[in-house]
């Protein structure tokens, strides 16, 4: 029997000396959205732990270790403030980390490849095996080494095989897939009361000490235990299934805007049916974040490589309809501003994927701001959280070509047309439109008759998100069009 964190004695099914008494200190490799908060919810959840996030970026180490957390996120800095200098470290100790740590998570990112084999579609690994190489260089005795990243299935066996062939005589390792679902902006929430937690691996034993980690603060029955593939490939179809309603309501949108049905309405039908159920048939200009889209293309790549063309196919469509409904929305904005944006200036509100949240990866804000740019509007940006650097960032990521170039066209565009402000009233001082992107709650309270007035008529407002008092805007005098509705 082996002895876990709480206490707890588990089963041995192999060799008792491969596996560590009890996890005491564990060490996080990758300091972003996913290692952070699951490492200040462990440190706040276990106080017998010392956990240490590490990073290669100092900066965003700098920025954990002080009042301005790298990442917003509702309740995250009290956690983190209540855990740092007690048992939560952050730093770029990298390899001291991993040489005192029983238990470490990876939990660096894994981008969509953009160059080679499998370029658009597989996830580029390159910082996966880097930690598996500088873990093994830094392991002595047992390890437990637990995938957090979202990872196309099968990886666990290469970071296996890494830290076998790579590691010091005597070090032994088990690697266990421990897949994150929570949501951002809900992270905190999602991390205290997960709807499941899902470990896979081989090693019991190594599962039982993750089990037990967790099980200081979730009930066991929502603990899933299976094997390292199930794990990994659950995460994919997880996410592929949510991104595929998404996908699926913003389809019948498309419909609704065509024949006069109300996609609101469509949706609370359709919802009320037990089996479908309410959740996630928000209609909105498209999903973003970092997951859906990588993961579906990883899926698709996954079939692709195993001779499932068909299957492969099936789930591409949901990326595509998500990149059609992006498109979609600036085209309406382009064809009710009588054919042409040129030289008009657009107030665009929110620009993060979703609320509560500073992440703007792949966003459909960037899309549409491309989109408007091209067209020669004048986009002025107001999001709470996100800033003009990171606004510009995404837009030159966007739309620089295959080797990351950036033409002097499209580089004065971003510098010249893509502005800044302060408050959703600054935005829309003298707009033509709005363009609402994000849903953050702040635009719900904004004084629309004040903004009226400030704007150019007709005033254009453009909801992406169906979250305005649609009659309310129209007696007001806007022209306003929503996601599908007439
Ligand atoms: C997702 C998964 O939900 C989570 O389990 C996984 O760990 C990571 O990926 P996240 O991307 O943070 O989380 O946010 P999520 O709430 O799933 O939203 C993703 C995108 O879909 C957002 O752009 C959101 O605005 C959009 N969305 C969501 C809709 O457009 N309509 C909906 O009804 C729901
Ligand atoms: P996620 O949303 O999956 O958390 P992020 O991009 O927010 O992804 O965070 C990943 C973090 O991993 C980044 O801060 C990056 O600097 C870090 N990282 C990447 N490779 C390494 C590495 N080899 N060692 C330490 N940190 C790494």
């Amino acid at each position: 029997m082996t002895e876990c964190t709480n206490g707890q004695t588990s089963l041995n099914t192999h060799d008792e000396t491969m596996i560590t008494k009890s996890i005491k200190k564990i060490c996080c490799i990758g300091a972003g959205y996913v290692g952070g908060p699951t490492m200040a919810m462990i440190a706040s959840r276990c106080k017998h732990i010392q956990v240490h996030v590490v990073d290669i970026n100092q900066e965003r180490i700098n920025a954990w270790n002080s009042d301005e957390l790298p990442i917003y996120e509702p309740g995250l800095q009290q956690i983190v403030s209540d855990a740092r200098g007690e048992n939560l470290t952050f730093s770029t100790r990298v390899e001291e980390a991993i040489q005192e740590s029983d238990m470490i998570f990876i939990s660096v990112n894994t981008p969509t490849k953009t160059f080679g084999i499998g370029n658009g579609r597989a996830s580029n690994l390159e910082y996966v095996e880097k930690c598996a190489r500088v873990i093994a260089e830094n392991s002595d005795g047992h390890k437990i080494v637990v995938e957090k990243s979202t990872l196309p299935v099968r990886t666990a066996e290469a970071v296996q095989r890494i830290l076998i062939s790579s590691g010091k005589p005597g070090a032994t390792f088990d690697v266990l897939s421990n897949p994150e679902f929570l949501a951002e902006g809900t992270a905190i929430e999602d991390l205290e009361d997960p709807d499941r937690v899902l470990i896979g691996g081989d090693s019991e034993q190594a599962i039982q000490c993750l089990v037990d980690v967790y099980g200081t603060w979730v009930s066991r029955e929502k603990i899933i235990t299976t094997n390292l593939w199930s794990s990994e490939l659950s995460k994919l179809t997880a996410n592929a299934f949510l991104a595929q309603r998404v996908s699926s309501i913003n389809a019948i949108s498309a419909l609704c805007e065509a024949t006069g049905a109300n996609i609101e309405e469509v949706a609370r039908a359709i919802g009320t049916d037990s089996r479908i159920g309410p959740k996630f048939l928000k209609a909105s200009v498209g999903f973003g974040g970092s997951c859906f889209q990588k993961d579906i293309l990883n899926l698709v790549y996954l079939c692709e490589h195993f001779g499932l063309p068909e299957v492969a196919e099936y789930w591409y469509q949901v990326v595509r309809m998500n990149d059609f409904q992006k498109r979609r929305f600036s085209t309406r904005i382009v064809r009710h501003m009588f054919n042409t944006v040129s030289d008009k200036k657009i107030a665009m509100l929110g620009f993060a994927f979703k609320k509560d949240t500073n992440d703007t990866r792949e966003s459909a804000a960037i899309y549409v701001c491309r989109d408007l740019i091209q067209e020669r509007a004048r986009v002025t940006i107001y999001d709470p959280k996100v800033n003009l650097e990171q606004i510009r960032h995404d837009l030159k990521t966007l739309m620089a070509n295959g080797q990351g170039e950036l033409s002097a066209h499209d580089r004065n565009l971003i510098d010249n047309n893509v502005r800044i402000a302060h408050s959703a009233e600054e935005a829309a001082q003298n707009a033509h439109a709005i363009a609402l992107m994000t849903e953050w709650e702040e635009f719900t309270k904004v004084d629309f008759e004040q903004i009226y007035t400030s704007m150019k008529k007709p005033a254009f407002l453009f909801d992406g998100r169906n979250l305005l008092d649609r009659d309310m805007l129209m007696d007001i005098g806007f022209e306003v069009h929503s996601i599908g509705k007439c």
